[in-house]
């Protein structure tokens, strides 16, 4: 007997390998753990006691507190959830009915596609220029056409690194009718935001995540910036208990020591750069500039490339089934050791070509 809806039967659900490569360069994560210090007090808050057997703040309250001051905004504009995953499919979920439209930029971040067929609106994908700069007009003119319900931009953008100028996004918010979700999973990289505009314009949420930057992935901690109003209709659908103590209180910590996640941050910018412009002399190699902390690649035989650098023990992230990406890979910045073993398995592969 088969139970799955319909409308679900083509979609692929999500595996990650379980194979273990020394370097893993493949989802944009930190290369750097979480700070020791934040590990001791963390251990100080576990032989307290009553960490486990209780359940977590619902509301997420110091936490919270602590994000809007990082943030500059009040308490009751932030949202936290289980990773910035789960707010595309919270605000999904509360704000798109059954074969609504959302419109989703390609190439960029696969999920906002995803989430919206599993809760059953209709993904319109709005294809970015050539130069993978957003075309705001393309945008609006399918909302005029299908009037869709949210407009999902990512800044930077994801898997290319660009970003998209401020008159760009104040131009879609004050020409969209639905709700402008801006992703900025990557924002501490490039330093931009448009955290200002959610109290200007009442269509705006903010998607932020401690997943990147933070280094802290595996905990599962994201949030989101919007106007009151909006953060209270999703407190409707939120699962209670959706972020555990253990990463509201880690978060905490990470965010009491920014001054050590401020120089992580900019170690891996400036390996960014450095890998920027070593490849970007390289023939044969077309990079994408990038605000992020990883960079797109353009080459030849990157199946192959993509293949030897597996086989060598190096992990990054290819696109086969992509027509648009099908011969880039993508690598996330990691340590400077990391980031050399990479850059000559590519070059010894390319030079024996
Ligand atoms: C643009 C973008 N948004 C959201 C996410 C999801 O992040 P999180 O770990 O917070 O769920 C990612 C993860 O790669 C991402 O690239």
């Amino acid at each position: 007997m088969d139970y799955l809806r319909s409308d679900l039967k083509d979609l692929i659900p999500y595996k990650a390998s379980n194979i273990e490569y020394d370097i893993i360069l493949d989802s944009n994560e930190s290369p750097f753990d979480i700070p020791d210090s934040t590990k001791e007090r963390l251990i100080e808050y576990i032989s307290i006691g009553n960490i486990f057997n209780r359940y977590p703040d619902p509301n997420s309250t110091a936490l919270r507190e602590a994000i809007a001051h990082y943030c500059g905004v009040k308490p009751n504009n932030i949202l936290v959830a289980a990773g910035s995953d789960e707010l595309i499919r919270m605000i999904i979920n509360a704000f798109v009915d059954k074969y609504e439209y959302v419109l989703c930029p390609s190439p960029s971040f696969s999920m906002y596609n995803i989430y919206t067929k599993i809760c059953g609106g209709i993904p319109l994908d709005i294809q970015l220029r050539k130069d993978y700069s957003y075309d705001m007009d393309k945008f609006i003119s399918a909302d005029r056409q299908y009037n869709a319900k949210v407009a999902f931009i990512c800044n930077p953008n994801n898997p290319t690194g660009t970003v998209i100028e401020k008159q760009d996004i104040i131009y879609l918010i004050k020409n969209f009718d639905g709700l402008v979700v801006i992703d900025e999973a990557y924002f501490e990289f490039y330093g931009e935001t448009m955290v200002d505009s959610v109290l200007d314009y009442e269509n705006v949420i903010i998607l932020r995540t401690f997943s990147k930057a933070f280094g802290a992935a595996g905990l599962r901690i994201g949030y989101l910036v919007a106007n009151e109003d909006l953060v209270e209709d999703l407190y409707i659908i939120k699962s209670p208990y959706n972020v555990n103590t253990f990463s509201q209180l880690t978060a905490l910590e990470l965010l009491k020591n920014f001054d050590i996640i401020r120089e992580r941050i900019d170690y891996i910018v400036s390996e960014r750069d450095r890998l920027y412009h070593i490849l970007n002399d390289v023939e044969g190699i077309e990079v994408v500039p990038s605000k992020a902390n990883f960079l797109l690649l353009q080459l030849k035989d990157s199946q192959e490339i993509y293949a030897k650098l597996l086989e060598e023990g190096i992990s990054v992230r290819n696109f086969p089934d992509d027509t648009d990406l099908s011969s880039c890979i993508r690598v996330s910045i990691g340590t400077r050791y990391e980031n050399d073993r990479f850059l000559k398995v590519l070059l010894s592969k390319l030079e024996r070509r």
